[in-house]
Order: C-alpha cells, then structure tokens, then sequence
C-alpha cells in the first residue's frame, strides 16, 4: 500500500533528519535545585566490613545519603580486590567457578541467603557442582547489534560489575551465549547510534565473557538481587525532546517490566539530568540510581542489560517491547509519576460558561513569535483561555506538566517546548507552526509524526515568506526564498537560516482562522 511504504520510508528518513535537525534544537539548560528525595532501598550490613546486601525494603534517603552509599561500596573493597580487567585473564587455570563460591564463604560472608543464591543458581544447572571441579555454564550473554539506534547486551546468571572500569563480567558462560573475538565487547550505552558526535559523548561499556573453565572473576563485594540497567547520560544537552525521546522512553520500554524492582545505573553521569528526571526515576526503580564512574565497588547481579532500547521519534514499537509496551502505557506511567489529573479531553460545553484552554510555548532565542501578544489577545478573542509559556515556565517539568494536562490545545514553534504534548489529555490538540524555509516535513518528523501514537490531533501553521523575519535581512532573490532546499543540502546552512536565524511574525487573521477552527472542534453548546 501506497501510504504505508511512504510512512515506512518517511520514518526512516525522519529519523535520519532528526540526527541533523533536533540535536541542535536548543532549549536553555536549567538548574533545578539540588534537591531531591530518592525512595530508595535500604542498606543493611552484612556479617563483616566486605559485603552488603540491598534489601528490598523501601525507605526514603536524600542524594547525599545516595552519594554515601557508592562511597561505602568504595571503602568496603577488601584489600587485593582485583582493580583491573586483567583479573579475568591473569586467572590460575585451576580455578574454577565453584572455586569462587568456596572463596566467598572463605572471605567472610556469612550471610546465608546470599550463599543460597550461588547454590541456587549453579544448582539449576548441575546440583553437584560445588564437589567438581568443571563448573557447568551458568550465565548467558546475548547482543543485538542490528538496530540503526542502539548496540544493547543482555546477561543473566551470574554477572558481575566493576564501576571505574567500566567493565561487566560474565562468568561461565554457557555456549549457546554471543561469543565476542577475545572475549571482549565493549557498548556506548546511548541510544544514537547513528550519530557520531553525540556517540563521541558516551563511555564505552566492556563486556568481558568467560569460558566456564579456566577464569577467576572480580569477587563481588555488593550483591543485588534485582536486575542492573546500565545507560549513559553524557549526551544530554538539556534538550526536552531529547531527553524524553531517546532516553526517558527508552529506559520506560527497558526497564517498566520490573516494577520497580530494577537497579539503574548511570555511566557518564550527569547532575542535571538525574534530577530534573528524578520523578521518572523514581517510578521506574525502587533504588537510588548508582554513578557508575565512581563507583569502585564490584556488584554482582542476576542479569543486566547494557544499553536502553530506542523504537522511534517519541514512540514505542509494541512489537519490539517485550510486554507489548504502547506509547499510551506509557504517557499513562507519566501521569502517575506526574499525578496529572485529566486523562481525556472531553467537549466544553460553552453553555456552562466553560473556555477550552490553550497552552501557548514561547520561545526566547530563536524562532520567536515576534507578535506573540496579538497572538495570546487572538486566541482568547476566539474564546480560549490562554496559557502563555515562556523558557522559564517550561523549565519546572513537574509544576509545567500539571499545567498542559489543564489543557486542551498545545501551540508553539517548531522547538523542544512542544514535547510538552506529553503530558496532554488524551485527545488533546498539538498546533506546530512550522517557520518558513522548506521546513515543513523535518518538524512533521518530529512532532506530527509521533501525534497519532500518542491518540493526540495533530495540526500544522506553515510560515510563509511574508511571516518570517528573514525577509528583513535577505533579498527575495537570495536562496532563503529562491530555493531554500539548497540550503538543506548542507546542514550548517540549514541550522543557521532555518532554525537559529529566524523570528516568526504571525499573519494574525490567518492565525485566528486556523485557531477558530481547532476551537470549534473541540466545543459544544
Ligand atoms: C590496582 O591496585 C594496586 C594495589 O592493589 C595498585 O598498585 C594499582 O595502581 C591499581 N591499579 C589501578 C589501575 O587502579
Ligand atoms: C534485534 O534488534 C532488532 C531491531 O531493534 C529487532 O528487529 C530484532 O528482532 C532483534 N533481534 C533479536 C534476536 O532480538
Ligand atoms: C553446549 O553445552 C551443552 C551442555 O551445557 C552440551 O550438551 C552441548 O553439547 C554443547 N554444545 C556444543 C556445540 O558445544
Ligand atoms: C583479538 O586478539 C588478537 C591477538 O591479541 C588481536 O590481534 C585482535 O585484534 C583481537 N581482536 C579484537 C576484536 O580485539
Ligand atoms: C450543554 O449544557 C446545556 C446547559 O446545561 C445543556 O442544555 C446541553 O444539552 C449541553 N450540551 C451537550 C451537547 O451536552
Ligand atoms: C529573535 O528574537 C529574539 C528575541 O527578541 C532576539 O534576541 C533574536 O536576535 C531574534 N533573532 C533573529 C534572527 O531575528
Ligand atoms: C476527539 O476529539 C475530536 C474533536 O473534538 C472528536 O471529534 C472525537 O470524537 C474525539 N475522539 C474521541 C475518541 O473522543
């Protein structure tokens, strides 16, 4: 079918544009407070200085506490831990897995239930193990390097994480298991694969996998019983759409089927980052988020995943999620995280003396509406009651999310602010005006794209030559008017016409014309 192939190739393209177009999309970084209080698990020591367990009871401590928690881990490595990744190659070959688990009871763990859990699982697969001295495989590593987005491995059995250098162990792997040439395989755990600047911003994550015979690990000093999710916020710009796009929703798809019950960890850790998304965080896991870059503990896990799983441009694939995962799950989750109270527009009657209200995002910097209060004053004379958002308003997600769920309608230039449409009602309206310069399909991809999947109604206001500042600076027959898509061709060009170097002056009837119609829409009486 016509439409679908189109939909199909336009994504990809999309995606493509996106890479150019959206990572430059700046939006004013914030400061949020230092605030922030994480539920987290609480922290009980075990037996002696060497080893403690996370309990799965939740309490709630401060990030300080959470910063004193990874020095704990730091400061309890016993003396002689292997600090390096030659440990698994300088290994005696005599050594063997059940082997390590002697040495744990040797080293002082007392506690019983963490040396069940080693019994346990070498139990599953040889119950008589601990007297041989072959240890039987007992973990699996598997990876998926197809994906244009993200590099992203997954391990289970018994996995073991060493912070500083940044390196997962996989011990005794079975052979059904990825096998990397040497043993070796290191993951940027971003999801932009495609991007080689962005990528250039992420640590790499080596994976080291070893034959069940042979090797002798890092011995664990932090055991956890619940799943690690490993990803980098080093890239982050402090962009909206960025965050939401490529890594809150990833993480969601990643980790939601945990219930909590997941440990994150952050490599390239940024401040910022973790707190303005603490609320998401928060819901996703029980436990405080663990910066792996200082982390000098060795923490063993039953599985984790290196890398976060990236579908599309503001949207979840159900076919590739494991738990057939949709965007609605999704923007549900945020209106839990975010306690927004309307989950669906519905028709305001205007009998009631009720007025549809409209969020309007203004932008400060670039792509400005030049006349944006004859734009506020037209959409109230059309009957809306209007929202006027300007960068600082926006900065607050959680005071700003309560705002556009009172919302019916959405509007602004293309920018990171319309992101926003997230935490629109269900069957909320999105308005993108589109600034002038050929620009109409890139903001598409962004925006009007993601729209349906999100059960939003999408509607476009493309600038027109007379609506753009740009006509006070370039002559009509410059390239900007007379072939503005050879400015495409190079993206540097692009950027500096199109998206950094234009105002937008709105043609006020045609604004209240198009605005009239999206209120009619939407109101009875
Ligand atoms: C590893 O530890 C030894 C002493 O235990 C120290 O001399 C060495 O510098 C450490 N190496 C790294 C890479 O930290
Ligand atoms: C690997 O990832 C691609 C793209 O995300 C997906 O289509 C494919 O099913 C995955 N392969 C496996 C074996 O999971
Ligand atoms: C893989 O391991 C299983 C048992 O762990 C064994 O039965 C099988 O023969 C092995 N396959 C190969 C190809 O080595
Ligand atoms: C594997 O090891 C060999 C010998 O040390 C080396 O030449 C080769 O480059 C290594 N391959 C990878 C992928 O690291
Ligand atoms: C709107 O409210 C008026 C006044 O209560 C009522 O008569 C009318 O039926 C309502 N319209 C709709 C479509 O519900
Ligand atoms: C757009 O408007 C802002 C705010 O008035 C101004 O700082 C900026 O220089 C303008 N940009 C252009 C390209 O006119
Ligand atoms: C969504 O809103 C439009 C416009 O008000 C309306 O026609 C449509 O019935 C609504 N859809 C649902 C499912 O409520």
């Amino acid at each position: 079918m016509k439409a679908g192939r189109n939909l199909v190739s336009g994504g990809a393209a999309a995606a493509w544009l996106l890479g150019l177009v959206l990572v430059l999309v700046v939006l004013q970084t914030d400061f949020l407070q230092q605030i922030t209080h994480f539920t987290v698990a609480s922290i009980t020591h075990v037996s002696d200085e060497m080893a403690y367990k996370v309990s799965s009871s939740v309490s709630e401590i401060t990030r300080k506490q959470q910063q004193q928690l990874v020095e704990v881990a730091k400061s309890k490595a016993p003396v002689g831990m292997p600090n390096t990744t030659d440990s698994v190659a300088d290994a005696p070959p005599s050594l063997t897995s059940s082997d390590e688990i002697g040495s744990h009871v040797v080293d002082g763990i007392k506690d019983l239930k963490h040396e069940n859990e080693f019994l346990a699982m070498d139990g599953q697969i040889d119950g008589s193990m601990q007297n041989s001295d072959v240890a039987a495989p007992r973990s699996k590593l598997t990876c998926n390097f197809s994906s244009r987005h993200m590099d992203i491995c997954a391990m289970e059995g018994d996995i073991r994480m060493h912070g500083k250098s940044a390196t997962v162990y996989v011990l005794a792997a079975s052979n059904d298991s990825y096998w990397p040439e040497n043993g070796t395989v290191t993951i940027r755990p971003f999801p932009r694969k495609h991007e080689v600047s962005t990528m250039a911003k992420v640590q790499e994550v080596t994976i080291r996998s070893s034959a069940p015979v042979g090797t002798t690990p890092p011995r664990c000093t932090v055991t956890h019983d619940v799943p690690a999710v490993v990803f980098s916020t080093g890239p982050d710009s402090g962009n909206f759409f960025h965050g939401m796009s490529d890594m809150v929703i990833p993480l969601y798809i990643t980790t939601r089927e945990y219930n909590g019950r997941v440990q994150l960890v952050v490599i390239d850790y940024n401040h910022k980052w973790i707190s303005r998304y603490r609320d998401v965080l928060a819901a996703l896991s029980i436990y405080p988020v663990i910066n792996l870059d200082i982390d000098n503990a060795v923490r063993c896990f039953p599985s984790v995943h290196v890398g976060i799983e990236y579908h599309d441009t503001l949207g979840i694939n159900p076919a590739l999620s494991r738990n057939g995962y949709t965007m609605m799950d999704f923007l549900g989750f945020l209106r839990s995280v975010y306690s927004l109270k309307r989950p669906w527009v519905t028709p305001v009657n205007l009998s009631f003396g009720q007025r549809p209200r409209l969020v309007m995002i203004l932008r400060g910097y670039s792509r400005v509406l030049t006349n944006e209060a004859e734009a506020i004053t037209a959409a109230t004379e059309v009957g809306f009651e209007v929202v006027a958002a300007g960068p600082e308003v926006v900065k607050d997600i959680t005071q700003f999310a309560q705002v556009v769920n009172t919302c019916d309608v959405i509007v602004g230039v293309h920018g990171a602010g319309l992101t926003n449409m997230v935490f629109l009602p269900h069957n909320g309206t999105v308005m993108q005006i589109i600034p002038w310069g050929e620009m109409k399909w890139p903001c598409w991809a962004t925006f009007g794209y993601p729209s349906p999947g999100m059960g939003l109604r999408y509607v476009e206001y493309e600038a027109t030559a007379e609506e753009t500042t740009l006509k006070d600076v370039y002559p009509k027959d410059h390239a900007v008017f007379a072939d503005p898509l050879s400015l495409h061709k190079s993206f540097d060009d692009m950027y500096k016409y199109f998206l950094d170097g234009q105002n937008v002056t709105l043609d006020i009837d045609r604004f209240t014309g198009d605005i009239k119609k999206i209120y009619q829409s939407i109101t009875i009486t």
